[in-house]
């Protein structure tokens, strides 16, 4: 297995921290990014308690994570993305920037995809920093499963988006540190649009039955 040096924008967060745990695990390296580098340093010590001190991760500010790695995640709430990813542009030029961005509200009838005017988070991010190479991915886990499930989230798929096919590829493998088994191609970047607003439906699926819902997709034989 190929290993990586991933940069976790937001890595201070449930999402950002959990996904770094099971990257931290599988062997990559994981660089939490925040706008506190204390605060980063702190949450890469409860990762190093939870993966093993011998594990790979350590904590800085957004931009020295986001300059430090190959492949770097977008895992902050939509509410301030475009500011934050305008702030970090001269740092991912020709990187693979993965953006894990829900643009959701919630109001009296739940969970609702907001309609965002480039179509998706990640297409913004796109629009923001056209030198990088946007995927889509890992939209539809839940950092609590993330976090405190043992082992992997085998009886969940990663969706994975993007126009760059190298790119789209380095992040179907990361998958196998989440699930076990590669990710699935979803197809084309704009297909965030679909993907993003998905997890207000497993949100609200998650109140309605008092359960941790995620995605499998049937029909794609054993692949692994
Ligand atoms: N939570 C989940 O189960 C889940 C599941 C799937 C996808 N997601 C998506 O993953 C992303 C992160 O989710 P989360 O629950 O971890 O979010 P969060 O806790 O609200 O935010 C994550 C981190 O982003 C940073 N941040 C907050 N506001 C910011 C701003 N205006 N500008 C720059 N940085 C800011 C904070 O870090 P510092 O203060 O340390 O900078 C914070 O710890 C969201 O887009 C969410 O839709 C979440």
């Amino acid at each position: 297995m190929t290993s990586y040096k991933i940069a976790v924008i937001g890595g201070t967060g449930p999402q950002g921290k959990g996904l770094a745990y099971r990257f931290a695990r599988a062997g990559h390296t994981v660089v939490l990014g925040s706008r506190s580098a204390e605060r980063a340093e702190q949450a890469a010590t409860e990762i190093l308690r939870r993966a093993g001190d011998t594990a790979p991760v350590s904590g800085v500010d957004n931009a020295t994570a986001a300059e430090s790695a190959d492949v770097v995640l977008l895992a902050v709430p939509y509410d301030g993305h475009a500011a934050l990813v305008e702030s970090l542009r001269p740092r991912l030029a020709g990187k693979t920037l993965v953006s894990c961005v829900n643009p959701l509200g919630f109001d009296r009838r739940g969970p609702y995809g907001l309609d965002v005017p480039d179509g998706s988070a990640a297409e913004e991010a796109q629009r923001i920093v056209p030198e990088a190479r946007l995927v889509g991915a890992f939209h539809h886990l839940s950092a609590p499963s993330l976090w405190n499930q043992a082992g992997l989230l085998d009886h969940e798929d990663v969706l994975v988006c993007g126009d760059d096919t190298e790119a789209k590829a380095v992040v179907v493998e990361l998958a196998r540190a989440v699930t076990g088994r590669p990710g699935v191609d979803a197809g084309a970047l704009r297909l965030a649009r679909q993907l993003e607003p998905l997890t207000a439906v497993l949100i609200s699926v998650n109140k309605r039955y008092k359960v941790r819902s995620g995605i499998r997709v049937a029909g794609l034989g054993p692949k692994e």
